[in-house]
C-alpha cells in the first residue's frame, strides 16, 4: 500500500501518449512526435566538451550544498546581463534540474493548508509539488482571448489568509505566451510572494521576457539549463530565494541532496559563458517552425487567438473536433500516427485544446502537418 501524499498526485498523461506511440513504434509504425517538451537539439558542443573536460579534471566529487561559487556568481551575472538586475550569490541554491529545486522550494513554503495560486492551464506538474507538501493549489482560470495571462484582479479575488505564493510562468508551458511587464509589475505588487519559472527565457521570438526580480527582490525564481541549453538530461536547476529562506534551504538540500553533480556544475558555467551562438542558432531555428506551424494549425482549422511567442509550443483550440481532448490526441496517434498533448493534462480549463511542441525537425513538423489534413479531411 503507498502512501495518501504518493495516491494525491496524478500521473503526466503526455506520458501515456508517449508510451502508446513508442508501443506503436515496436511494431513498426512510423510517429511523428510533436506531444513532447524536449528539445530535439543536441546539446552544444562547448558543454559536452567542459564536462569531458571537468571529469578528467577531477570534478568527481561533492560540491558546496548550494552549488558551486563559480556557477552561482555565474547565473548573477547573467541576470545582470539579461534584466539589470543585481542578485548576491548567496541567494542562489543550485540542484539537478529545476524539478528538485521546486521540490525545496515548497518543503521550506508550505504548512499543512497553504494555498499557492496557479493559473489553469497551467504546467502539468506544479499542483503535484505542492499537493505532495500537504498544500493546496488554487486554480485561476486564464483565457484564450487575453493569450492566457493572468488577470491580477482576478488572482486578488482568491486571495486568502492561506495564500503562501502566487505561480507565475513566462513564457509558460504549455501556452507558449507571455505574460506582460504590466500585468507582472500588478501581480508582483500584490501580498503573497511570486514565484516564478523562468525555464523558458531566452526563447523568446517577439516581444520580451521579464523576469520578477525587475519588480520585486521578494520573490522566488525557478530556472534552468534543460530548456535553452538542450540540457535536459545533463539536470541542472537553480533557484533564487530571498535571504531570508537561504539556510532552511539549505539544511534540506544538505540533508536530502547533498550536492548537484559536480561535473555538470562546471558544463552550466560553459553554457552561461560560451552557449550563446548556439543558442541563438537553435532560437532562430525554434522561430521558422513556430511561423511555420501556426500558419498550418490555422489552415487546418484550429483556433489560435493569440499568437504565441515564447517557449516551443502552441496550444490549439480543438473544441470544434471534441471536448474530449484525451480522446482526440489518442485519436490522432492512432489513425493520424502523430502524437500530440491533450490539453487536459494541463487542467480543467485546458480542455478542448491541444499542445503541439515544435521541438521537433522542420521536415518532421511538415509530415506531421501533412497527416493531421488526411486525418482531418476524413473526418468531415
Ligand atoms: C514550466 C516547466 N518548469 C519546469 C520544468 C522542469 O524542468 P527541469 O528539466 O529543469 O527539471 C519543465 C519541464 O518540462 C517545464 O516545462
Amino acid at each position: 500500500m503507498t502512501t495518501e501524499r504518493i495516491r494525491g498526485i496524478s500521473s503526466f498523461i503526455v506520458m501515456d501518449v508517449l508510451e502508446k506511440a513508442h508501443e506503436m513504434e515496436r511494431s513498426g509504425v512510423n510517429i511523428i512526435h510533436l506531444e513532447v517538451g524536449e528539445p530535439d537539439f543536441d546539446t552544444p558542443a562547448c558543454v559536452k566538451a567542459a564536462a569531458c573536460k571537468a571529469l578528467e579534471n577531477g570534478h568527481t566529487h561533492y560540491t558546496h550544498s548550494l552549488g558551486m561559487i563559480e556557477l552561482r556568481e555565474a547565473i548573477c551575472q547573467y541576470y545582470a546581463d539579461a534584466y539589470g538586475v543585481s542578485v548576491d550569490p548567496g541567494r542562489v541554491v543550485v540542484g539537478s534540474g529545476t524539478s528538485p529545486v521546486m521540490f525545496v522550494l515548497f518543503s521550506a513554503l508550505l504548512e499543512d493548508g497553504d494555498e499557492v495560486i496557479i493559473s489553469d492551464p497551467h504546467y502539468a506538474c506544479y499542483p503535484n509539488f505542492i499537493t505532495f507538501m500537504k498544500g493546496v493549489p488554487v486554480t485561476v482560470p486564464v483565457h484564450e482571448e487575453d493569450g492566457f495571462q493572468f488577470r491580477p484582479e482576478e488572482i486578488e479575488r482568491r486571495i486568502s489568509a492561506r495564500t503562501r505564493g502566487v505561480f507565475i510562468n513566462s513564457p509558460s508551458n504549455p501556452t507558449g505566451n507571455l505574460l506582460s511587464a504590466e500585468r507582472m509589475e500588478q501581480i508582483a505588487a500584490l501580498s503573497p510572494q511570486v514565484i516564478s519559472d523562468e525555464i523558458y527565457h531566452g526563447l523568446v521570438y517577439e516581444g520580451e521576457e521579464h523576469s520578477i526580480l525587475e519588480f520585486t527582490d521578494d520573490a522566488f525564481v525557478l530556472n534552468g539549463f534543460s530548456k535553452l541549453y538542450a540540457m535536459t538530461g545533463l539536470r541542472l536547476g537553480y533557484l533564487i530565494a530571498p535571504e531570508r529562506f537561504i539556510r532552511p534551504i539549505q539544511k534540506v538540500m544538505q540533508n536530502f541532496f547533498i550536492s548537484a553533480n559536480a561535473m555538470v556544475q562546471v558544463a552550466g558555467i560553459a553554457a552561461l559563458k560560451e552557449a550563446g551562438p548556439d543558442v541563438a542558432r537553435m532560437k532562430a531555428t525554434y522561430n521558422q517552425r513556430r511561423v511555420y506551424m501556426v500558419r498550418r494549425l490555422k489552415e487546418l482549422g484550429f483556433g489560435i487567438t493569440v499568437e504565441p511567442t515564447g517557449a516551443f509550443y502552441i496550444f490549439a483550440n480543438a473544441k470544434h473536433l471534441s471536448n474530449d481532448s484525451y480522446r482526440l490526441a489518442f485519436d490522432i496517434l492512432e489513425k493520424a500516427h502523430v502524437g500530440v498533448t491533450p490539453g487536459i493534462d494541463f487542467g480543467q480549463n485546458g480542455e478542448g485544446y491541444l499542445r503541439f511542441s515544435y521541438a521537433n525537425s522542420m521536415e518532421n513538423i511538415e509530415e506531421g502537418m501533412k497527416r493531421l489534413e488526411r486525418y482531418l479531411s476524413k473526418r468531415s
